[in-house]
């Protein structure tokens, strides 16, 4: 060929041949929103290290599950902060504790228009911080744990919660949770396995959203960052226990956990962009140093690109709002 070939940029010549020819695009529906729901607050009580994100009331919370079903994003997932903890979380298991509760208010305000996800894990209600319960080495004891959690997972199904999102890492948690709702009659409540959780530093900014009593780390439970093929086991575990979803997360540190995730998944599978990877980005926006709203749009679409039917981001109703306009 005497000439060169030029049939990669002639695509790009226009907005609107870019946007004919672009092989994913970002959409609402795909967006779930994160949210916390504090105790007894009677203003939302911003986060330091995540501007723009709150720990909400009961009416900031609802007013945001409104608008996200006015933006049309697809689903909201409900993190609690109690008033009180205890070694064993006890909170998290009270018809009226403040994560069953606003699941509850958030039903009656949106009822079906959004998918409605509760968190399973016991690190918001135990006065150690960690996922479980202890044993008296100190260690997060699996399987005493496990029974705890289907009975969370009960509590907020009855409260009217579409879907679990069991957070915590322990082994055989899905299964649990499955036969738990099953007993309880909650057949049709769906389980979003966070199945590929790995121990990350970028969860510095959630601990003090959900204010965190950790001390130490995750290490014992949560994956190891070195580990690219764990990931399929711990889906296929997941998936052998009735996953109805699968989540990978953090996700822009393991795009190619979710590469490989979504390559092999028969369900669908989700990322959770975190909130250190929430803090980067407003930071280095906040200094002038990226374009806030490219580097968000940019960042959410990789991971869409990387193999996410499903996107979790502190981001979901801006980002809605931005992609109806456009
Ligand atoms: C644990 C949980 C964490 C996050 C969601 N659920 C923190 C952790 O595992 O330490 C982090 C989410 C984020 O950083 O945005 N229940």
């Amino acid at each position: 060929m005497s000439f060169p070939n030029h049939r990669p940029r002639r695509l790009r010549t226009t907005p609107a041949m870019r946007r004919l020819t672009a092989e994913n695009r970002l959409a609402p529906a795909d967006l779930i929103l994160p949210t916390f729901i504090r105790e007894g607050l009677t203003e939302p009580s911003p986060i330091s290290s995540m501007p723009g994100v709150v720990q909400h009331t009961t009416d900031s919370l609802k007013r945001a599950a409104a608008e996200a079903v006015e933006l049309g994003v697809g689903g909201i997932m409900l993190f609690g902060v109690p008033a009180v903890r205890d070694a064993r979380g006890t909170a998290s298991l009270e018809p009226d504790g403040v994560l069953n509760k606003a699941i509850r208010d958030v039903k009656a305000e949106v009822g079906d228009n959004l998918v409605i996800m509760g968190d399973v894990c016991l690190d918001e209600f135990t006065d150690h911080g960690h996922c479980g319960v202890l044993d008296a080495d100190g260690y997060v004891d699996n399987d005493a744990t496990l029974e705890i959690y289907g009975q969370m997972a009960v509590a907020q199904a009855e409260a009217g919660a579409h879907v679990l999102g069991p957070s915590g890492m322990m082994d055989g948690q899905i299964a649990v949770i499955r036969q738990a709702l099953e007993e309880s009659g909650n057949k049709n409540t769906a389980v979003l396995a966070y199945a590929a959780k790995y121990a990350s530093a970028f969860y510095g900014p959630f601990r003090e959203a959900v204010d965190s009593q950790l001390t130490g780390d995750r290490r014992t439970y949560q994956m190891d960052a070195a580990n690219r093929r764990e990931a399929i086991l711990e889906v296929e575990l997941d998936l052998e226990e009735g996953a109805d979803m699968v989540m990978v997360k953090p996700a822009m540190s393991y795009l190619d956990i979710l590469a490989d995730v979504a390559a092999m998944s028969p369900v669908p599978v989700s990322a959770y962009q975190i909130s250190g990877e929430y803090a980067m980005i407003e930071a280095a926006a906040a200094n002038g140093w990226i374009d806030r709203r490219g580097a968000i749009t940019e960042s959410v679409l990789g991971i869409k690109r990387a193999g996410a039917d499903t996107v979790l981001t502190y981001w979901a109703s801006e980002l809605a709002g931005w992609l109806k306009e456009s």
